[in-house]
């Protein structure tokens, strides 16, 4: 029997999974999700989604069955497709290599490894200079630190022009979100004013010779690369590196505020900390989906079957929390040690900024460790909601 959508009936959905209701609390939807079938057909974008750990892993791992770069790309709009074309994220490799190159050279540990000793003083002056406030916001004051401070140095972003980084980075992020979507029309302008500023100002004058741009801007000059490439690679630098790391931290601040015992658990043993940091991004994985398109039929078994040519969203958030995977899945638990969580992709595309920002993390939760004995929350958090990030707009922070 031929399979058609149709017939697939039993795993067709109409959830609106960027619907501000969804987005605002996911986890339950995701089961509903991962409990229906391998795969669902949402009926309302003609897309389909993968929510459970092994299907999306096994996805990520196919990049000829589930391409980046066939039907025009990741972005789920034809705007967004039609703005971001041929990148690093929208290709399969051959071409995917070479384009992936510049991040690998620039990003990788050797590289970013002299910026640790910063990381550690910046992390210990926040920390120090919160404690003598008590109560601060974690989102503004805490996580966006090392962000704002040490890593738009790092990449030598020009002064003037810093102050809108975020904007830009979460216009990127909304960007990402399907056909008729206002979230994701009203990005598209700071999407543009981000792209302009990185061409008219991350120029070779301006950038410093040691930071990640003056690095390609020489590559460039020496013509290991070429110079068009530049621009692109550091637009990428700015969507990828901001909104990423701030929810990440922000969201393992607030994890530890709602489970105290967890925080003594690190306190006392503080070598916890880098599987603390798993354990947040299994949680609450920063970048929530992305998409791949199927270049033939997909059969997951369970009488599911994606057919060639459609648009499969899949869910870090809905995977890293997969009964199937972890035992008590959302239960916070610093000792877990989740190495193998999605949350920085797996395969091709994997994040090469994932070393930077794992040592922003730690170098935070570190500092934090040896001077804080207790983390509460005293107010109403705000959530920040996007159609691609999951992370906090504010939240109202006493530490001690
Ligand atoms: C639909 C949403 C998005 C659109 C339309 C978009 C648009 C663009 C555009 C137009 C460029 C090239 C800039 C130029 O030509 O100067 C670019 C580069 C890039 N963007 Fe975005 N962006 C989006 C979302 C994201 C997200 C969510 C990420 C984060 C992981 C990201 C990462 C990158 C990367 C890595 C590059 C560099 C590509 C390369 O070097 O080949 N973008 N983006
Ligand atoms: C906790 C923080 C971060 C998370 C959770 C994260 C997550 C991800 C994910 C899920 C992807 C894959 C996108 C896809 O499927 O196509 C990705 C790609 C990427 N990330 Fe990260 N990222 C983080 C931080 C960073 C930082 C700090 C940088 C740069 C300084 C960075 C640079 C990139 C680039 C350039 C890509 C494109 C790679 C490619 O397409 O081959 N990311 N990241």
């Amino acid at each position: 029997m031929t399979v058609t959508l149709a017939n697939q009936e039993h795993v067709h959905t109409d959830l609106d999974i960027w619907s501000d209701e969804v987005l605002a609390n996911p986890y339950p939807h995701y089961k509903q999700l991962r409990d229906l079938g391998p795969a669902a057909y949402m009926t309302k974008y003609d897309m389909w989604i993968i929510t459970r750990f092994d299907v999306v892993k096994s996805a990520l791992a196919d990049w000829a069955t589930f391409s980046s770069a066939h039907m025009g790309g990741v972005a789920l709009s034809e705007d967004g497709r039609a703005a971001w074309s041929g990148s690093v994220l929208e290709s399969d490799p051959p071409e995917h290599t070479n384009r992936r190159k510049i991040f690998d050279d620039t990003l990788r540990p050797r590289f970013v490894r002299h910026a640790l000793g910063d990381l550690k003083q910046r992390s210990e002056d926040v920390v120090d200079a919160l404690l003598a406030r008590g109560t601060f916001d974690g989102v503004q004051d805490f996580a966006k630190d090392l962000p704002l401070n040490i890593i738009m140095d790092l990449v030598g972003w020009p002064a003037d022009g810093r102050e809108q980084m975020l904007e830009w980075a979460e216009g990127a992020f909304n960007a990402l979100g399907p056909e008729g979507n206002q979230r994701m029309i009203d990005s598209f302008p700071k999407l543009q004013a981000g792209i302009e500023y990185v061409r008219t100002h991350a120029t070779e004058d301006k950038m410093p010779a040691q930071s990640f741009g003056g690095v390609m801007h020489a590559a460039a000059a020496r013509g290991d690369i070429p110079r068009e490439v530049v621009p692109i690679a550091l637009t990428g630098i700015l969507h990828a590196s901001l909104d990423t790391t701030i929810n990440a931290m922000s969201s393992l601040l607030m994890l530890f505020a709602q489970n105290p015992g967890q925080w003594d658990i690190v306190r006392q043993d503080k070598s916890l900390v880098p599987s603390a940091f798993l354990e947040g991004l299994r949680l609450e994985s920063p970048i929530q989906f992305f998409s791949r398109a199927t270049t033939r039929d997909v059969d997951l078994g369970e009488g599911v079957v994606i057919p060639a040519d459609s648009r499969v969203v899949h869910s870090y958030g809905a995977a890293n929390r997969d009964e199937r995977r972890y035992a008590d899945p959302d239960r916070f638990d610093v000792r877990r040690n989740p190495t193998d969580h999605l949350a920085f992709d797996h395969g091709t595309h994997s994040c090469p900024g994932r070393t930077l920002a794992t040592m922003e993390a730690q170098a935070l939760f570190t500092a934090l460790a040896e001077r804080v004995e207790t983390i509460e929350l005293v107010g109403e958090p705000t959530r920040e909601l996007n159609n691609s990030t999951r992370g906090y707009a504010s939240m109202p922070i006493r530490i001690r």
